[in-house]
């Protein structure tokens, strides 16, 4: 057999890997990488999973919702997987992601048709599994024996980072400009209702030098634009390397100065951050680095003092409010967005009111609302007093309601401004491109695919509930918002 890894295989030898990812960024970011430790294979993406050899499902195990499509999902690759046998062909399917690392074994015995089972920590160990997987099918091929649901499982959190294994990143891994950095990954804060501190380990954060090694590939390959991603993004706290200088312990806050000395990085976002970690150099770092986008998602789940404490947040609502006062003070023009959970268990209507207000007095420019999912094995699941549905449908409208209409006011008050916006795609209508505005809005204008991956300025003109309408100017410069010096 050829040596794939010369990149001499013909057309026929080509092998296709589709990969569907659900959940989180960390997921897309993670989604990209398995494509590039497939790809020295030979793996090139596919489409659909009908043109695949392999098909990857990175799964979500958020909420109950999330994790049932992928028995479904698996369901119908079942019935390809069988098609392809009975024409002499084959379909790999493998399943990644948390619920991969929550449900392995469950997943083996409910569907025997899937091939492997690897953990969001493993995944750098695919090359491997696959290997398994041919071992075993040449197996059954000389001795004829049927498979008895022989799955192959690797959802350890290897001692070694998985990150010391993968590829650096290449052109594939930018999109339009914009690229993910995964700089940390895990949780050790356990949120009552949460299921990532056991999905994806305990907190990591990757070395500075490696994310910097990483950043400026990232920005040769193209991206004008990097989000650094963590689960909790803002508890990094790197190791420097050898020749760090100024200590071997990096924040995140270092780490964004840092990142802003590359030539060619424009816009710097990083989600998803925890408001117990917000530090003062962090705060500081959003009034005086102009990369870092006047936009922060910083989740506070509910109003209430009582219900945080319960989910066990670490923070109080005024905690909250201080910190937003004083990272407005230092950039009058941060827009911020935040997760929030109704009905968690024992949340009354006072409760509830608490959160109402809270929305009513920050003010989100956007926001991601769920009702509470009891999720097995989580503390918040053994709760008592858990809440209706209906009970949580209203809830989930009346906030919804609320947070629309600041999402609307919001994306009113920015019509007339010229502001620099990031091309990332066609628009649904011929002739339209779609980019984000610095506060994440989706600008649509005229233009054509040329405009894709680069920074235009545009006149926004008319404010929509998601969206904004504008023109390019080629003759004016982005309208000054105020950053204190
Ligand atoms: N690390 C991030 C959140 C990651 S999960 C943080 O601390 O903010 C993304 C969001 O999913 C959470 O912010 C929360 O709002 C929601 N979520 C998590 N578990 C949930 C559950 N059991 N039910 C409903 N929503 C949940
Ligand atoms: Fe989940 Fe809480 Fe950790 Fe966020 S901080 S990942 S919500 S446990
Ligand atoms: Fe889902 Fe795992 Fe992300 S549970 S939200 S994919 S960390």
């Amino acid at each position: 057999m050829k040596d794939v890894r010369t990149g001499t295989r013909s057309q026929w030898q080509r092998k296709r890997v589709f990969i569907r990812t659900y959940g989180c960024q960390m997921n897309v970011y993670d989604s990209d990488r398995m494509a590039d430790v497939l790809r020295p294979l030979g793996y090139a993406l596919s489409e659909t999973p009908e043109q695949a050899d392999l098909v990857v499902l990175n799964t979500c195990h958020i909420r109950e919702r999330a994790s049932e499509k992928v028995y479904s999902e698996l369901g119908r690759l079942r019935d390809l997987k069988s098609e392809r046998r009975r024409d002499g062909a084959d379909l790999t399917i493998a399943v990644a992601g948390c619920v991969a690392q929550a449900e392995g074994e469950e997943i083996i015995q409910r569907q025997p048709a899937v091939d492997i089972v690897v953990g969001p920590q493993a995944y750098h160990r695919l090359p491997e599994l696959l290997a398994r997987v041919a071992r075993q099918s040449d197996d059954r091929r000389a001795d004829g024996r049927r498979r008895p649901g022989a799955g192959v499982l690797d959802t350890e959190f290897p001692v070694d980072s998985k990150f010391d294994h993968l590829p650096a990143p290449s052109e594939a891994d930018v999109r339009a400009g914009s690229a993910f950095l995964s700089i940390q990954e895990g949780c050790d804060k356990f949120c009552t209702f949460c299921v990532v501190p056991y999905t994806r380990g305990a907190e990591y954060s990757r070395p500075a030098t490696a994310v910097l090694q990483e950043a400026r590939g990232l920005v040769a390959a193209g991206a004008v634009e990097l989000t650094l991603l963590g689960q909790n993004v803002n508890a990094y706290h790197g190791e420097g390397g050898p020749g760090s200088i100024g200590g071997s312990t990096w924040t995140l806050a270092r780490l964004i100065r840092a990142l802003a000395e590359i030539d060619g990085l424009v816009r710097i976002r990083y989600t998803t951050s925890h408001p117990r970690d917000m530090d003062d150099d962090l705060i500081a770092v959003h009034g005086d680095v102009p990369q870092l986008t006047p936009y922060l998602h910083l989740p506070v789940q509910s109003g209430s003092d009582r219900i945080l404490e319960a989910m066990n947040r670490g923070h109080g609502r005024d905690h909250y409010r201080r910190l937003v006062d004083r990272l407005r003070g230092i950039r009058p023009d941060l827009a911020l967005s935040s997760d929030f959970i109704v009905g968690f268990p024992g949340e009354s209507d006072a409760d509830f009111d608490d959160t109402m207000r809270l929305v009513d007095e920050i003010g989100f420019a956007s926001a991601y609302t769920f009702k509470y999912s009891r999720r097995p094995g989580t503390p918040g699941a053994a709760l008592g007093d858990q809440l209706a549905e209906s009970i949580k449908t209203a809830r989930l409208a009346a906030l919804q309601s609320l947070l629309g209409r600041q999402q609307r006011d919001f994306n009113a008050s920015k019509v007339g401004a010229v502001v620099p916006v990031l091309f990332a795609e066609a628009g649904r209508k011929p002739g339209q491109m779609l980019g984000k505005s610095p506060w994440l809005q989706s600008v649509y204008v005229e233009g054509g695919a040329d405009m894709i991956g680069s920074i235009v300025n545009v006149r926004l003109l008319a404010a929509y509930a998601l969206s904004l309408a504008g023109e390019v100017v080629t003759d004016e410069s982005p309208s000054r918002f105020e950053v204190a010096a």
